[in-house]
């Protein structure tokens, strides 16, 4: 597929675009975006030409037409990035890029409040980050997470090694992550599957009325739950973040509505679309398995380079003012997606960039991006991540896809939605 693409057969015409962006830079990038499938044995092959030499340093492209970013594009288009070091200065450069405003798909339901931390711009985003900071650190996953982790993670593999088979992407990476974060916050395990309801319908069907209807069930219940742990605070993370103090003050409706709405929206799916595309990554390259089984000392290294390899999302910024950059005319309010399925393919940044190396030095990717927004849950999907592997070679076999089952996978959080293995059982 990467083979056949150039510059030219991406470029379209799009009357709709500010008179200021040069018409060669228009193209229709949206295949990159996730909402694609195919059925590589590295999904993200396709896009890695697009951090080759020969492309131009800013594209811009087209609104989507269909899915999510239909319902939330003002309509216009975007500059988009696809170099690594462009990346790297949208995510790094405060002062030029904005994310006021990110993520806030509760303006469809007329809400005001803001996702916090993600759509909050310096100096405000600190005093938020500090505050949520430590119950993420990989300290405190060291001490009071990991071995409740690795007991789940333990106790979900003892049930499936005897049958020789799982839905590794139904039954065991939507399941696994999910437990783990609801235990987290203390949410009560029956809104498991109320949970991956509504946030489906908030970030895959693009369909206005369902992401209203899921958008005001997901906010009634979280206000509902705010308020119980108000009146009957618990050990858990919810309890501990809207009870707790900013600066010596307690917290807002606003903010407590707003930290757990967005940790509530960035927490539930996203390990699990990383876990998917790691097994069948591994399934259908087995020489990965058989490294790892071999090498346990390298599952760190791997972690990162399934990381690196399956870059799940792609994020966006708004210019904080007009400027000039790469020859182009950046206007105030003008929107950037930075496009990390090829910034992590960079060759001028991480050479032989299509080998799986979890030998790799330096690995700094941008799957959690960087910067100030860098995810906040990234040691603890880290964890998730090497306590699944280290606990899966000590226990499973070498698997393989079961004969005739589909492993077309969206590369993005779409991901895949059933990916049965099976492997010997002795
Ligand atoms: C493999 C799993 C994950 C991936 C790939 C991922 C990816 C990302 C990305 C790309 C961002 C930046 C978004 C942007 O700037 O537009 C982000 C931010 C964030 N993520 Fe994650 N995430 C993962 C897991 C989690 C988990 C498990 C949690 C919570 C339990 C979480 C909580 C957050 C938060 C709170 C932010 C906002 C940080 C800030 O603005 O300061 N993430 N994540």
């Amino acid at each position: 597929m990467a083979d056949q693409m150039t510059l030219d057969s991406i470029r379209v015409d799009f009357p709709g675009a500010p008179p200021h962006v040069p018409k060669d830079r228009i193209v229709d990038l949206n295949f990159a975006m996730g909402s694609q499938p195919n059925d590589l044995v590295d999904p993200y092959e396709p896009f890695e030409w697009l951090a080759g030499p020969e492309i131009p340093r800013l594209l811009y492209n087209v609104p989507p037409k269909s899915g999510m970013g239909a319902v939330t594009n003002s309509g216009t288009g975007n500059w988009v990035a696809t170099h690594y070091e462009d990346i790297n200065r949208i995510y790094t450069d405060n002062e030029y890029f904005s994310n006021k405003g990110a993520a806030e798909f509760q303006r469809l339901i007329g809400e005001t409040f803001r996702s916090i931390p993600l759509g909050v711009d310096l100096p405000d985003h600190t005093k938020y980050r500090m505050y949520l900071m430590p119950y993420f650190s990989p300290a405190r996953i060291s001490r009071d997470l990991e071995p409740w982790i690795r007991e789940i993670v333990v106790e979900m593999i003892d049930a499936i090694a005897v049958k020789g088979e799982v839905d590794m992407a139904w039954d065991f990476a939507r399941v696994f992550p999910v437990r783990i974060f609801m235990g987290l916050m203390g949410f009560p395990a029956p809104m498991f599957e109320q949970f991956l309801a509504w946030e489906w319908d908030i970030l895959h069907t693009g369909s206005l009325e369902k992401m209203q209807a899921a958008l005001r069930g997901v906010l009634e219940f979280l206000r509902g739950f705010i308020a119980e742990k108000e009146k009957h605070p618990d050990e858990f993370l919810t309890s501990a973040i809207v009870n707790g103090k900013i600066q010596g003050k307690g917290l807002t409706e606003e903010e407590k509505i707003g930290m757990v709405w967005f940790l509530w929206l960035g927490g539930l799916d996203t390990v699990a679309a990383t876990i998917a595309q790691m097994f069948r990554r591994m399934a259908l390259q087995p020489d990965i398995q058989t490294m790892l089984r071999g090498h346990p000392e390298l599952i760190n290294g791997a972690v990162e380079e399934f990381l690196r390899t399956q870059p799940i999302l792609s994020s966006a910024r708004t210019a904080f003012k007009d400027f000039e950059w790469h020859g182009m005319q950046i206007k105030k309010g003008e929107s950037f997606s930075c496009l990390n399925p090829a910034g992590n393919f960079d060759a001028a940044r991480f050479p032989n960039p299509r080998v799986f190396d979890p030998t790799r030095i330096g690995n700094r990717h941008f799957t959690f991006i960087g910067g100030i927004h860098a995810c906040l849950g990234a040691h603890l999907a880290r964890r998730e991540l090497r306590l699944l592997l280290e606990e899966w070679f000590k226990r499973i076999p070498e698997f393989r896809v079961k004969p005739g089952a589909d492993t077309t996978v969206f590369p993005g959080l779409l991901s895949i939605r059933n990916l049965p293995l099976v492997w010997d059982v002795k």
